[in-house]
């Protein structure tokens, strides 16, 4: 499927956000993650569990139940499944309860404003593998925002290139930056060990609108500025973009770090189905950390903004599902990022395939 070759389409040996933390305050959800319905609940203690979503005797969701202690009951005919383990506890109509029967667990961690899963090899779910919270700049020392969860009518990969990729902010964002200086300036590209980082530093002026969010309006400067944008992809679930400022270059002021220091956009990138994606938007900020009107006009925009993106990558979705590509992409110096980050995606779908197959000849009853 577009862009890879056929076969396996999703990273299975990765985390991913299933859902905010504080979806759960209310009980149970149903997520769908990779074509799998999944019942996400907290347990006795708090802690979050995930468990796969339909009841194995009936085939009823489990998040229509209710949680008593570390188990989730199904609200059909009450059999109870452990949080932990996946171990029937419970048949209401007999005594004992089925022996060695196991409901499929998935390994989740709760991390920053989210619960992330592991769809893969649950052996290989180590939480190391996270982005750390200091590295994404979320949490102590900056300012913390949930946008929300936005559906995308669209392929997973389609997001993620689309987060690679900085030309397109000053077309389809074109209110954000002023297009020429930014188009003119370079993009550096390094690759980071699994990650990769495609960098532009810019000389601009000054954009009306989103400067007068960023910067705030009483900090106009004149002349030139030199901003920093760089994606940061960590993951085929986790992508960062964040904005700074270097310095003023002809301005009547250094901008002072109190004013603007550095803006994250976290993209949580979580495939819903082979066509659609789960797209998880927060930001944060270390500077004017108490200015609450920052953080509602912000959050506006941001949504506005990243809006735009769903929509072109829905467009496109459901262009591609019709009338698939006629001729092979016409790419640009610009799409390195992205380009680089769609082999290392289809490196790990290729080396997955391959264990798949291998184990499956191992043990022919695994399949
Ligand atoms: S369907 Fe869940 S207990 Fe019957
Ligand atoms: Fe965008």
């Amino acid at each position: 499927m577009y862009p890879f070759a056929e076969g396996n389409v999703y990273v299975r040996n990765a985390w991913y956000v299933a859902a905010f933390a504080e979806e759960l305050d209310d009980g149970p959800i149903e997520r769908i993650i990779m074509d799998e319905p999944i019942a996400l609940f907290r347990m006795a203690d708090g802690k979050p569990a995930a468990m796969w979503g339909l009841c194995p005797h009936r085939f009823y969701p489990l998040a229509n139940g209710i949680v008593i202690g570390d188990a989730i009951q199904c609200n059909y005919h009450g059999f109870r499944f452990d949080g932990r383990t996946g171990a029937c506890v419970k048949i209401p109509s007999q005594s004992a309860s089925p022996k060695g029967f196991r409901q499929r667990i998935y390994p989740i961690v709760e991390h920053g404003a989210w619960l992330w899963i592991w769809p893969g090899d649950p052996a290989q779910a180590d939480p190391d593998l996270l982005p750390s919270l200091d590295e994404i700049g979320f949490g102590p020392g900056w300012r913390n925002e949930n946008v929300g969860l936005q559906p995308t009518a669209g392929r997973a990969q389609l997001l993620i290139e689309n987060l690679m990729d900085l030309t397109h902010v000053a077309f389809l964002h074109g209110a954000l930056v002023d297009g020429d200086s930014f188009l003119e300036s370079p993009i550096q590209v390094a690759e980071d060990g699994t990650a990769m980082r495609a960098t532009r530093l810019a000389r601009t002026p000054w954009v009306n609108g989103f400067y007068d969010v960023v910067f705030g309006p009483d900090n106009r400067f004149a002349g030139l500025h030199e901003s920093q944008t760089e994606s940061w992809y960590h993951s085929p679930g986790y992508i960062r973009t964040d904005i700074g400022t270097i310095r003023t270059i002809e301005g009547v002021a250094t901008i002072d770090r109190a004013v603007f220091g550095l803006l994250n956009f976290h993209h949580i990138v979580t495939p819903e189905t082979r066509h659609s994606t789960h797209y998880f938007s927060a930001f944060s900020r270390n500077y004017r950390l108490d200015d609450d009107d920052f953080s509602t006009t912000m959050k506006q925009l941001d949504r506005d903004v990243r809006a735009q993106d769903v929509v072109a990558v829905g467009q496109i979705e459901e262009r591609l599902q019709k009338y698939p590509p006629q001729s092979t992409e016409l790419l640009a110096r610009a799409d390195k990022a992205a380009v680089m980050v769609r082999r290392k995606i289809q490196a790990q779908l290729l080396d997955e395939a391959e264990t798949a197959a291998i184990s499956q000849q191992r043990d022919p009853a695994a399949m």
